[in-house]
């Protein structure tokens, strides 16, 4: 599917701003994954972009994770444009990601302890939080092939940043609060992970990791907007979150959470 097509369906659909939304089926495009981990599905917005690049290749799947308790329904979105055969929902009632990702290091590892990689690609947007991602990263990199990619959503958001305040998995310190935790985690983890040697920070919202465990290290920082564009953005996602609220009325937790993130 064209990418103004699946931007005309999901424009008003959050997470996503149709400008992340062509950054993601950019790279889907160019890439050619084979497959593809999405951690924190909600409405379905980014894995209907992925989905669409998916198709236009004509290859490739999407595995995407969520928690019924979140009380998402993306599978009508994914029918409604005739992708729902790219994309596999994997909703669990308890427990996170981090339970699954283990099941699956555990599925691929042999009796020596190697792990072989079955992904081409992850879009982490999930809990935003320290305890919880920044497991989830050295889970998905036993994961990730060589050569792959990695992207983490909202590096600066944080709990105490949230418009009404976010709901917290466990208590937290006042430091933890104000601190940025996908930052952290894409600053203390991903980049200093042995594995990942090619680091994008995009748009000061998103981070990208290549698992090139050979490659000399970079870092680059990027921009594909100007800070006119950034104020927009930030506009676009505060309106989505807004009317999302009103639509589905009392959110579930996890919902919840991220209808209170500025960052979105
Ligand atoms: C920001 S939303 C995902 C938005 C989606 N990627 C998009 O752009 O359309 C975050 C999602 O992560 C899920 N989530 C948060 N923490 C999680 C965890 N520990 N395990 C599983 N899912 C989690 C929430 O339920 C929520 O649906």
């Amino acid at each position: 599917m064209e990418l103004a097509a699946v931007t005309d369906r999901v424009r008003d659909v959050p997470w996503m701003s149709p400008e992340q939304g062509a950054e993601i089926y950019r790279h889907i495009r160019e890439a050619g994954p084979d497959h593809v981990l999405e951690l924190g599905t909600a409405n379905g917005a980014s894995a209907a972009y992925m989905a669409a690049a998916l198709e236009e290749n004509g290859k490739g799947h999407v595995v995407t994770f969520d928690r019924s308790t979140a009380g998402f329904e993306p599978e009508p979105l994914l029918r409604d444009l005739g992708l729902d055969r790219w994309v596999t929902f994997i909703v669990r009632d308890d427990s996170s990601y981090n339970w699954y990702l283990k099941e699956l290091v555990e599925e691929n590892s042999d009796a020596a302890g190697n792990c072989e990689p079955i992904f081409d690609f992850c879009y982490l947007d999930g809990a935003h939080n320290w305890t919880i991602d920044g497991l989830a990263v050295v889970l998905v990199e036993k994961l990730l092939k060589p050569g792959s990619w990695l992207l983490l959503d909202d590096l600066e958001w944080s709990y105490s940043s949230s418009p009404s305040g976010a709901s917290l998995p466990f208590p937290m310190s006042k430091s933890e609060l104000r601190a940025p935790h996908v930052r952290a985690v894409f600053d203390l983890i991903v980049r200093q992970h042995p594995s990942f040697t090619q680091f994008r920070v995009q748009d000061a919202n998103w981070g990208w990791a290549a698992k090139s465990p050979n490659a000399p290290r970079r870092y680059d920082v990027t921009s594909t907007r100007s800070a006119a564009g950034l104020v927009a953005m930030a506009g676009w996602k505060l309106a989505r979150i807004a009317s999302s609220r009103v639509r589905r009325g009392k959110a579930a937790p996890d919902a919840e959470a991220k209808a209170r993130s500025p960052a979105g």
